[in-house]
């Protein structure tokens, strides 16, 4: 089996912002391969404690190989069911939260996750595996106006309507069952514009509709800060603009009630050098906000 990374985005900046007390507790709401948490780890103090959730089991698996540390606590769940979560372990608040969104880089490069245009794998895309529903159920099973919905939607796909289309028709034919058969078929929809895949935004839209990505985030975001103590701070990073539009309007409305701040007006994006380093920064957005009462 190989062995998968994932290289934390930001990690300095959103430690700097967020660890505001050294044997404070925390919540990693997207621990994936636990990189940004390995990273907090060796900035707080004994006391420390780390909540970290996430729906996909083989990435917390993973975490917990790359991490063995008492101060950190492991859930197989969705960061929105963090708050009564908590609560079974005697905490009401938390000093700082972290949702890191999207998709690790092991999800996305292991072709058995079915993410990947490229590698081709079994047409899945779920976060949890425990899941019913399959990006193949979607694409197999869904009426031509959900299809239209999801990629105008979610995909932000300008053929959404054509793709619909081929996909109806090539699925009366043979049910779709791996990446490259749906990658394949957009090929030929869609025609190649500058370095992305044809089939780019078409797999967005299904990831997101598979994994309720857009409800979830409407929802952390809503609904998370709550558990911040006064000088608590919540850090989101966003890969794409569908996410940071709701961040930042969420956050805009919180700043607004008095309750919170914003941390930072504009969000912050990565330095140059990381994204050289690491070319999955290069859409990172990341915005901060803070309890103050
Ligand atoms: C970008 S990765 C996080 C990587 C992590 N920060 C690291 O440094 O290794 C995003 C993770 O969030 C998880 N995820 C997505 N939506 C989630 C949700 N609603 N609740 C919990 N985890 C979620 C995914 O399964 C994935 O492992």
């Amino acid at each position: 089996m190989p062995t998968w990374t994932h290289i934390p985005i930001m990690a300095g900046e959103i430690a700097e912002m967020i660890l505001t007390n050294p044997n404070g507790t925390y919540m990693d709401g997207t621990l994936g391969l636990g990189g940004h948490t390995r990273y907090f780890l060796t900035k707080l103090d004994s006391k420390a404690a780390v909540f970290g959730f996430d729906k996909d089991e083989q990435a917390l698996q993973m975490a917990r190989q790359n991490i063995s540390d008492v101060r950190l606590k492991t859930f197989h769940a969705s960061y929105i069911q963090a708050p009564e979560l908590l609560k079974t372990q005697g905490v009401e608040h938390v000093d700082g939260i972290l949702l890191d969104l999207g998709l690790s880089s092991y999800q996305l490069d292991n072709p058995e996750r079915g993410f990947s245009i490229l590698n081709n794998g079994p047409l899945d895309m779920r976060f949890d595996l425990q899941n019913s529903l399959t990006a193949a159920v979607i694409v197999n099973t869904w009426p031509l106006e959900e299809l239209i919905r999801i990629l105008t939607d979610y995909g932000e796909e300008r053929r959404a309507e054509p793709i619909a289309l081929a996909m109806m028709r090539a699925r009366k034919d043979k049910p779709f069952t791996t990446t490259q058969e749906l990658a394949k078929l957009i090929e030929t929809v869609v025609p190649r514009r500058g370095k992305n895949h044809p089939a780019t935004q078409t797999f967005q839209a299904l990831r997101i509709a598979c994994n309720g990505e857009l409800e979830a985030v409407e929802q952390g975001v809503r609904v998370l800060p709550e558990l911040l103590k006064p000088g608590g701070r919540m850090a989101v990073l966003t890969f794409h603009s569908l996410e940071d539009r709701i961040v930042k309007n969420t956050f805009k409305k919180l700043a607004q009630s008095g309750t919170w701040r914003l941390v930072n007006k504009h969000a912050l994006v990565p330095t140059y050098d990381e994204v050289r380093q690491n070319r999955r920064a290069r859409s990172a957005k990341l915005r901060v906000i803070e309890r103050v009462s």
